[in-house]
């Protein structure tokens, strides 16, 4: 059904029409549902704040630097780098500013105002009153000369003082230095010839109005200084592996500091960026995981799962980085993330766990930070690929060891790309062992045994964070697991029913790209309660006399219906996972036994239809729900096999047993939307048409020739191929299995 017909039903019925909680329906129409979220945000919020106090806590116990105090150790570079040294550039760019001392300007205005007071001079009549700006001694030495001679050297000053401007103006100041250039009215006062009293007389008139004609501009300055501190280049140096940073004792400036940052040391500090980082994180994740939970809503896994994954990412970085092998720890995440969710929702928590450790972990260099991103990525990408269809732990060691084969590759990548030499001295395989094969080896050694160790774990714990991993459905799918060799010997057709069962849901689940293992496992075990009575059900029968025609309807109903209690009873009994026992209670759903019901009306009994129910629940996930329609759909065509001739029988009765699914409610607790019970519907044709098809090739190769066949294309060549009858005979005229 389509959303705009879902919001014609105002929200309040699913597309079968049935009551459906508000929560189901944002699920279906892609709204965005926070309750998911709460408590698996509100866990990882506890494990993000509690790896990053235990990192802080580590590092405040004296393993840490503070910027101004005496440095607790003697710290060595551990990775070469090239970095600014901003404490010298800015000494020697100090110094060049210095060398400007002051940028001189000359005054334009100076010559008009010398003018101007060699006219008051000239103005003056009594020499004996005091005049503003000119000083007693002057005025008393000018007052006493002839009045023809003051007049001569007034007409002097005139002279002289406009040919002095005038080669200040011009620049030509003989080369004289700052506060020299009056030297200059010297030189113009000589070549008048006249008294060296009167050349005194004159100096100090000239002198005193004169003033200085250029000066420091404050400005300029200050903008010629910078200009010169911006020409000095930055001094970038190069830091060497083992080269000491600061010795212990010596104290830690901000330049020091700064660098210990870069080399990954940890500073004393509360890490209040981290938390706030997390905080971030705790908002975004959700949405980043819900966007591949919509595209595959078929697997999306529990939250504790995620959360558990997530948390081996960040707790196994940490350690890896701690110990100076940044990138180990990301194998045992991506490994555990790809056991236990589906692929595309692996690769995203996976990028999620590692990305995000990357701004939880305090004191990581930019190097590491770096390797643990290119790790992260490349690893999540090569999971997607490799650690994909695991047929076995052998085969799950051998993955992982090529995915660590991998890895010590790109460690050697990035390590060349940092700055340090593939030299054959960083190759030597003998001792002392190189360099590099040095890291690589504590990378793989971590990241090995840490991985087994979690492989080895993982059946103890899955069951508590909700998961069943491939292993564990690849171990309980083995012909030699112990309820399957018991179905084996004592219920041997219930046995064969469910590999069928199996074989089909693994096509149709790989179909609909849903969990195939799961729903293989879940088949394989379905009708395990039947091996508590075996005979009571039509297939272990055996062909031979059928115990219910001697048994009251009500009773052969109570056994039949048994089998899913005691199948739950068995489970409990050898420790099955809960998500496979949600396949033995579902099964059935709340259907009912319609052939006992109406025997025992014929038969005059007084009888509630309840009575021939199963209890239920109705199928509550996907995987159930599919179960259940390949379970009924299998014993339909069983029953019908003899009428089946072509495809479209195949079509019709898969359409027959689905819409009984639906009108009789069974499939209301489950958000199949109709496009995608169309999708159920062509993948279970598939499945069937292909297993009918294997059987028909057999047939007709031993029977040479089937009548119908014949018959039917002699009549109509284009009509489409018969399918042929099952060949095995415990198919053939069996009545609907329960
Ligand atoms: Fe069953
Ligand atoms: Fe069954």
């Amino acid at each position: 059904m389509s959303n705009s017909n879902h919001k014609a039903n105002k929200h309040k019925t699913n597309k079968f029409g049935h009551k459906v909680s508000s929560q189901r329906l944002k699920r279906v129409f892609g709204e965005f549902d926070a309750s998911h979220y709460v408590v698996p945000v509100m866990l990882l919020l506890c494990v993000g704040v509690a790896v990053i106090l235990l990192e802080w806590s580590y590092a405040s116990s004296g393993h840490n630097f503070t910027v101004g105090a005496p440095s607790p150790y003697s710290y060595v570079a551990v990775s070469p780098m090239r970095y600014l040294d901003i404490a010298s550039t800015e000494d020697l760019r100090h110094r060049a500013g210095d060398s400007v001392a002051g940028v001189m300007v000359r005054d334009v205005g100076a010559s008009d105002r010398m003018k101007r007071r060699l006219s008051e001079f000239h103005a003056i009549r009594d020499w004996a009153a005091p005049v503003k700006g000119f000083s007693g001694e002057l005025m008393q030495a000018f007052g006493g000369l002839p009045d023809d001679r003051r007049e001569t050297l007034l007409a002097s000053a005139d002279a002289v003082g406009d040919i002095y401007f005038a080669a200040l103006a011009s620049g030509d100041v003989g080369g004289l230095r700052l506060g020299e250039e009056k030297s200059v009215l010297w030189a113009e006062i000589e070549k008048l010839g006249m008294s060296a009293a009167e050349e005194n007389l004159l100096y100090q008139l000239l002198e005193e109005v004169a003033d200085p004609s250029y000066k420091v501009d404050p400005k300029l300055t200050q903008f010629v200084r910078d200009t010169a501190k911006k020409a000095v280049p930055s001094i970038e140096r190069q830091l060497e592996p083992g080269k000491v940073i600061v010795e212990q004792g010596q104290t830690v400036t901000p330049q020091i500091a700064r660098l210990l940052r870069l080399q990954g040391y940890s500073e004393d500090e509360f890490p209040l960026h981290q938390l706030l980082v997390l905080c971030l994180l705790m908002f975004v994740l959700p949405f980043w995981l819900e966007i591949s939970a919509k595209e595959i809503p078929e697997s999306r896994p529990t939250g504790s799962c995620v959360v558990f994954v997530i948390s081996v990412a960040w707790l196994c970085e940490a350690t890896g980085a701690h110990v100076g092998i940044a990138g180990a720890g990301i194998l045992p995440a991506v490994t555990l993330a790809y056991l236990c969710m589906s692929r595309r929702f692996a690769f995203n928590v996976c990028l999620a766990g590692t990305v995000s450790a990357v701004f939880l972990i305090t004191g990581l260099s930019i190097y590491s930070a770096l390797s643990l991103l290119i790790f992260g990525f490349v690893l999540s990408i090569s999971g997607f690929y490799i650690l994909h269809k695991i047929d076995s732990r052998e085969n799950l060691g051998y993955k992982v060891l090529v995915m660590a084969a991998f890895m010590a590759v790109l460690t050697v990548i990035i390590r060349r790309f940092q700055g340090f030499p593939v030299t054959w001295e960083s190759l030597r395989l003998s001792w002392p062992l190189g360099e590099t094969w040095r890291v690589v080896g504590q990378i793989l050694f971590f990241d090995l045994v840490v991985t087994y160790l979690i492989i080895g774990l993982l059946p103890m714990i899955e069951n508590h964070i909700g998961v069943l991993s491939i292993l564990k459905t690849r171990d309980l799918s083995h012909p030699s697991s112990p309820l399957l060799r018991k179905l084996q010997v004592e219920a041997p057709g219930t046995y064969h029913h469910s590999l069928m069962i199996g074989t089909l849901a693994e096509n149709v689940a790989e179909e609909l790209g849903m969990d195939e293992n799961l729903m293989k496992v879940g088949a394989y075990y379905h009708d395990i309660g039947k091996l508590r009575r075996p005979r009571f059900f039509v297939e272990n029968q055996l062909g031979g006399e059928n115990i219910h025609d001697t048994m009251s309807p009500t009773l052969s109903a109570v056994a039949i219906i048994a089998h899913v209690r005691e199948g739950i009873e068995l489970a409990n009994e050898f420790g099955l996972p809960k998500k496979v026992k949600e396949f033995i209670a579902e099964h059935h759903g709340t259907t009912s036994l319609g052939y006992f019901y109406k025997k025992a009306l014929a038969q005059g009994e007084k009888v509630e239809l309840e009575q021939f129910c199963y209890p239920g629940p109705k199928p509550q996930s996907r995987e159930t729900a599919l179960l259940m329609l390949l379970d009924s759909l299998e014993a339909a065509m069983r029953a019908e096999s003899r009428n089946i001739s072509r495809v479209e029988d195949i079509r019709e009765i898969i359409e027959r047993v689905v819409a009984a699914k639906i009108t009789g409610k069974q499939l209301e607790d489950v958000d199949f939307t109709f496009k995608e019970i169309e999708r159920v519907k062509e993948a279970m044709l598939k499945a069937f048409q292909s297993m009918y098809h294997t059987r028909t090739v057999k047939e007709i190769k031993e029977v040479k020739e089937v009548k119908e066949v014949k018959e039917v294309k002699a009549q109509a060549p284009d009509a489409p191929l018969p399918v042929p009858l099952p060949a095995d005979k415990d198919f053939v005229g069996r009545s609907m299995s329960p």
